[in-house]
């Protein structure tokens, strides 16, 4: 069942947070239906620019919609991750999307109001909710590092969703993108988060980017198979739940599968020399993906909620 954002949110919030897992092919979209199964949680699908443009975005859609039948009951929403203008009307127009991102946080603070707001428009006459951001993270948008990002002004942020009518706002409290996290020390700030949120309208969901936990065994694994990922840090993930119970109801985590990918695979083929079936660490690591899926969404508190917000959708 395909659900919106906002019907997620309006089960989550204040409660515990959706994880929000980006795919890119088929083995990462079998492990997260696996896990979300296994873990009877509800989540979200995202898709970015990159992964649109990796092999095609219609092969995406057809792996999504295939998933969906080989794991019926899965109660989930598909979800443009930093979308453009474009971008997101492409995914609007397609009829498959039920959430789109539009990320023009590096704008000046109006054309980031007026690109909202025209977004906001297009989504909303289909009943698609949109995400948009406000503040910058490291990692992924231009000339911001994990030791510069711009915070969240709470001021603005208040005019900012007053103003677009956005459905959840992704601020940029002390994450960022990537494997190198918090590298000058700081962590998430909570008296920001909790500002921001007495600033908004009652309930209006916060997402959380850059929240890969970036698991040290993991690192140590890799980096013992060859790679060199030193200084890689991350989101503690006892931190999810203290920012989902201060109306963060989106968690995103990308980074994280990626490690998990690079491990199983390095591991494998250094342990296998001779081995050229790339089926064998491919069914590792759906396995292996699936339970990470699912210890983060007990992590989230999202596990365990599926019935529920089956019945909030049907009902309402
Ligand atoms: O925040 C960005 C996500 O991790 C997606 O990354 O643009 O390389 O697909 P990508
Ligand atoms: P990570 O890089 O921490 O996984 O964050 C992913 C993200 O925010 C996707 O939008
Ligand atoms: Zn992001």
């Amino acid at each position: 069942m395909i659900v919106t954002t906002g019907q997620l949110f309006e089960v989550a919030y204040g409660e515990f947070a959706i994880g929000a897992y980006n795919i890119n092919n088929a083995e990462q979209t079998m492990g997260l239906f696996q896990g979300c199964v296994d873990s009877q949680a509800p989540f979200i699908i995202q898709i970015s620019k990159g992964a649109r443009a990796y092999t095609d975005k219609r092969l995406l859609e057809a792996m999504i919609r295939a998933a969906a039948e080989i794991f019926p009951g899965v109660v989930f929403a598909v979800h443009l991750d930093h979308g453009d203008e474009e971008t997101c009307y492409d995914c609007i127009d397609s009829g498959f999307y039920s959430g789109v991102m539009i990320d023009a946080s590096h704008e000046e603070f109006r054309k980031n109001i007026a690109i909202t707001k025209r977004v906001v428009e297009r989504a909303h006459a289909v009943g698609i909710s949109v995400e948009a951001e406000l503040g910058m993270l490291g990692g992924v948008e231009e000339k911001v590092t994990g030791d510069n990002p711009c915070l969240t002004n709470p001021d603005e942020a208040e005019r900012f969703v007053r103003e677009t009518n956005c459905d959840s706002l992704a601020c940029a409290i002390g994450t960022s993108h990537g494997a190198f996290k918090f590298t000058g020390g700081q962590g998430i700030h909570f008296d920001l988060l909790e500002e921001i949120r007495n600033r908004l309208p009652r309930g209006f969901p916060l997402v959380m980017h850059g929240s890969s936990s970036v698991p040290k065994d993991e690192v140590a694994r890799i980096n013992a198979a060859g790679g060199n990922l030193k200084g890689a840090s991350g989101v503690d993930v006892n931190q999810y739940l203290p920012a989902a119970k201060r109306g963060v109801t989106k968690i995103n985590i990308d980074t994280d599968g990626r490690l998990v990918w690079t491990r199983v695979h390095r591991e494998h083929l250094t342990a296998n020399p001779d081995e050229i079936d790339f089926r064998k660490p491919g069914k590792v690591f759906i396995a292996e993906y699936a339970a990470f899926i699912a210890s983060r969404n007990e992590l989230l508190g999202s596990a365990g909620q599926v019935d529920t917000v089956r019945k909030h959708v049907t009902a309402n």
